[in-house]
């Protein structure tokens, strides 16, 4: 892997730790010419033998046989057992309601009335997906050319812009029951669903995209925005000439202002240095808060009403702060902004590209350790989706684990963020600190709560350390989930926290929310490793530990149900 060669490592620009006389400002050393460089396209995923692909039939445990089925159908399926979970697609519900407007977001079904089963392709040569800020005339050429065929295309045809859109907000918006389980909204995002269902879904787009230019090798850009040549909407997508250009859009948020990964909207720009505290923010969410669970977030089983059983750490941030910062920062914040109508903007696209890429980069990591579940339930769960020659097909999960068997890899680039780890910020807190009251739960999140929390072992040696990872886990989080929250988790911060940027080992996690489906009341929990940050905060031999929970954006009633800290075996 390119990302862990030598050449990497000296290109950290936001070094780990400060001399004594340094400023606040982070000395940049501006080695990382590597980002800015091509290098040669290779896979940027190891092959260590751990791919949950191989352990399994490829054939389901509750679908299998079915290699070509109709439209609808009883699956014979129980809520007790743990079911794989797949959209009644022939039942699409044309009356979703929106914004308390009604809409219509299903597909054309007139093209086909079968369902065939997903084929992996033959590939001879992968198909290298360009990062946009490096995307040659010649590929850029192309893909505008891709859009504007498909938004000429007739409104009635799946493969048309608008059509390729909708299906994002069909499934983003419960216009899809779970098959079997006409009760239940089949969800792609907020649980494990979302990486395997964006990952399948850019998969098609591309493929249509190649099919209409006539280029097989067609690829897809990446907007690499985890890097700093790319921590700006990427040029392309804001000339006005270009099928890529997109009207709704915030126009503050326009080349060359920098993204937040942490963004909030409305907020001021930050005064913190926002590159390094973006690479550090990204180690946070890939290697520390994406451990375990918390990369993909949790499975949900058909059968269950389980809206928000658990978001994954990219999904919670920077995924949704990006859609954010594009879309339009007042309601109804298309087209980016909101879930519904992100799929309209090109840049959309991009966007999810480099977050499919972030699910490649987690799973070349883990070497010898579980990556993606082994569960059937799923494995087994699936989409539904017209591929390029307009045919119904399903691909399961198990299907798109791999993204070379799917024939396209990434350009390879340095990551900087591998190496940047948070660090603390540079004013100390006051040594004694005044111990915060113990607060009552459950607490409404109507602003800042800071409590004393227990831990469960202090002065943990290095072993201990090493086996188990400390969790700070906020629980039953309950709010509604067409409204907007935001709010960050901050631990031993006893002043206003203002000069806390994600970049601190202060900054445990963050929590959003942007609205997407009808008004309903759903409950989650955050879990955020901490175990090095007790450390760099020089926490270790206490018993307890201050969490601040601060709010940034709660747009409706927000309530806490506790705070606990755990240990997870690593
Ligand atoms: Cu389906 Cu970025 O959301």
């Amino acid at each position: 892997m390119a990302y862990l060669s030598a050449s990497c490592v000296v290109s950290v620009i936001c070094p780990n730790f400060r001399s004594k006389n340094q400023s606040n400002s982070v000395n940049y050393v501006r080695a990382c010419r590597a980002s800015n460089e091509e290098e040669k396209p290779t896979s940027s995923k190891p092959r260590d033998g751990g791919d949950s692909q191989s352990k399994f039939d490829r054939r389901g445990m509750l679908f299998g046989g079915f290699g070509v089925f109709a439209l609808g159908g009883d699956m014979g399926m129980s809520p007790s057992s743990n079911n794989p979970l797949t959209p009644d697609f022939a039942n699409c519900n044309k009356r979703v309601i929106i914004n308390g407007k009604e809409m219509n977001c299903c597909p054309p079904l007139s093209f086909t009335k079968t369902i065939h089963d997903f084929i992996l392709p033959d590939i001879s040569s992968p198909r290298v997906r360009p990062a946009v800020h490096l995307i040659t005339p010649e590929q850029l050429h192309k893909f505008e050319n891709a859009i504007h065929l498909m938004k000429g295309l007739d409104k009635d045809d799946p493969h048309n812009f608008h059509q390729q859109a909708n299906i994002h907000c069909a499934y983003c918006n419960n216009a899809y029951k779970q098959l079997g389980f006409p009760e239940d909204d089949f969800p792609v995002h907020t649980n494990a669903l979302f990486f395997p269902f964006h990952r399948c879904y850019l998969y098609f787009f591309e493929r249509i995209c190649a099919h209409l230019i006539n280029d097989p090798t067609f690829a897809l850009p990446f907007w690499n925005w985890d890097s700093i040549p790319g921590m700006q909407m990427p040029k392309i997508y804001n000339n006005p000439d270009s099928p890529l250009y997109n009207k709704l859009r915030d126009a503050h948020h326009k080349p060359p202002k920098l993204v937040n990964l942490n963004y909030v909207r409305k907020t001021e720009d930050p005064h913190f240095d926002v590159e390094c505290s973006n690479l550090r923010w990204m180690n946070k969410q890939v290697l520390v808060n994406g451990k375990y669970a918390g990369f993909l977030g949790e499975i949900i089983s058909g059968g269950h009403e389980a809206q928000h059983s658990g978001m994954g750490s990219i999904e919670n941030s920077p995924h949704n702060n990006i859609h954010d910062w594009v879309g339009q920062p007042n309601a109804p914040y298309e087209d980016m902004g909101v879930l519904y109508a992100s799929a309209r903007d090109p840049l959309f696209y991009g966007h999810h590209a480099n977050v499919d890429r972030v699910w490649t980069i987690w799973q070349g990591l883990h070497k010898g350790k579980p990556r993606d579940y082994t569960d059937p339930s799923w494995l087994d769960s699936s989409f539904v989706f017209y591929d390029e020659h307009r045919k119904l097909v399903r691909i399961k999960v198990r299907d798109c684990l791999d993204n070379e068997k799917l024939g396209y890899v990434y350009q390879d680039l340095c990551i900087p963020w591998l190496y940047t780890k948070q660090i603390p910020r540079r004013r100390r807190p006051p040594t004694k600190l005044p111990a915060p009251e113990v607060i009552g739960f459950p607490k409404d999140l109507d602003s800042k709560i800071t409590t004393v929390v227990k831990r469960p072992k202090k002065s943990r040696d290095k072993e201990e350390k090493s086996e188990e990872d400390e969790i700070l886990v906020i629980e039953d989080i309950e709010f509604d989930k067409s409204s907007r929250v935001h709010f960050n988790v901050l631990v031993n911060v006893v002043d206003d926290g203002s000069d806390v940027s994600p970049g601190n080992s202060e900054f445990a996690g963050t929590f959003t929310n942007i609205s997407h489906g009808h008004k309903h009341r759903v409950k989650t929990s955050l879990r955020l490793v901490i175990t090095d940050q007790i450390e760099d905060l020089g926490l270790q031999d206490d018993e307890t530990v201050i969490v601040s929970i601060d709010p940034k954006v709660v747009e409706d009633k927000v309530t806490i149900g506790g705070i606990k800290i755990e240990l997870h075996s690593s």
